[in-house]
């Protein structure tokens, strides 16, 4: 019998949980993928079907608070807004803490504070979920490694199990029914020139989320058998690419990765289409500064917003091309954001 998330859970944390404090709290960066996850071999436990490598954007994330409320039902505040309960948000949310309650009465109480948008392709439920995780750590002192809160936080969304490190990060997609050994961990490398570009093109949510879009290609796209093969040649040059310094072969690399993630969702039935006209001129524009020699490359995750990747030197060029650029220095030192400093 396959196994349910409950029974993940219930090996992980075999006593039942005591609430060590009144509130927990903790900041999670999101990150981005530089070889993509896409496509789950157990929808159940979010296992991936491939290995996938991150950059973790430092400042960037989510700041989460998590105590205990009156009434009965939970009380979810993300970004200073109430979020109803009749939302998907809300019920994702409640579906994971349901993993965790004391008792079948408690009340959780959930206060989120993002500096990305949120569901715009910014992969904000990976930090949502790790920081979700990281404050219950620290509400009831779960004497557990990165390693086993990483496999936690899987369990609410896939690339939330890279949140939990700066820098390179990579997920291992495991091979076991009950993904234990499917978690992610820190390729301690650093490479302080590396910068990452946020172009944000539209930041509305996004009409369908990643897991309905991955499941769809998965079961529809008849290119998705090529995936596995693609994604494991990427992580290999990926990782050569960072122990190198090799700027050309990481960039090259990312942004292919994304682009043929995009071209198996074009050939799912019906298609998916993240990508905006104004993206598509994006994309042109770093096509045309490569040309004419700029070290430029993007990625793009399920929406239709750029992450552009470049080194520190070539700043001021992607600031001319892009007046509206975000940019983030992954390996600089982490200043929190200042609602996260009770953390
Ligand atoms: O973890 P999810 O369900 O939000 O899926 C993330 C999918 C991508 O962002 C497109 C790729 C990735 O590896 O983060």
């Amino acid at each position: 019998m396959p196994m349910n998330k409950q029974q993940v859970i219930n090996i992980l944390i075999n006593e039942v949980s005591v609430p060590n404090k009144e509130f927990g709290s903790a900041f999670a960066s999101t990150n981005i993928a530089l070889c993509k996850y896409w496509g789950k071999r157990n929808a159940e436990l979010n296992l991936p079907m491939t290995s996938s490598l991150s950059i973790s954007l430092g400042h960037l994330g989510a700041c989460t608070k998590i105590g205990f409320a009156a009434g009965t039902t939970d009380q979810y505040i993300l970004n200073n807004a109430a979020v109803s309960e009749n939302t998907v948000f809300y019920r994702r949310l409640v579906e994971f803490l349901d993993l965790f309650r004391p008792t079948a009465d408690t009340v959780f109480s959930v206060t989120t504070q993002t500096n990305i948008p949120v569901a715009a392709g910014l992969a904000s439920s990976a930090c949502g979920f790790a920081a979700l995780v990281k404050a219950m750590q620290d509400l009831f002192a779960w004497p557990l490694s990165l390693e086993q809160l990483s496999i936690l936080a899987r369990l609410g969304s896939g690339s939330a199990s890279r949140s939990f490190w700066d820098g390179f990060v990579q997920w291992d997609a495991g091979v076991r029914e009950d993904g234990m050994d499917s978690f992610a961990y820190s390729l301690e490398q650093e490479w302080s020139e590396l910068r990452v570009g946020l172009l944000h093109i539209d930041n509305k949510p996004k009409g369908f989320s990643s897991r309905e879009a991955m499941q769809a290609t998965v079961e529809t796209s008849p290119f998705y058998k090529l995936w596995p093969q693609t994604v494991a040649n990427a992580l290999t040059v990926t990782k050569q690419a960072i122990i190198d310094r090799d700027f050309w072969s990481l960039g090259s690399t990312a942004e292919a990765n994304a682009l043929a993630m995009h071209a198996l969702m074009l050939s799912t039935t019906p298609a998916i289409v993240y990508t905006q006209g104004a993206t598509l001129d994006c994309m042109r524009q770093v096509w045309c500064a490569r040309a004419e020699g700029l070290n430029l490359f993007f990625t793009q995750d399920a929406g239709p917003n750029l992450k552009l990747l470049f080194l520190s030197k070539d700043e001021a060029k992607v600031k001319e091309l892009f007046a509206q650029v975000e940019i983030v220095a992954p390996f600089a030192t982490i200043t929190k954001p200042v609602e996260c400093i009770h953390d």
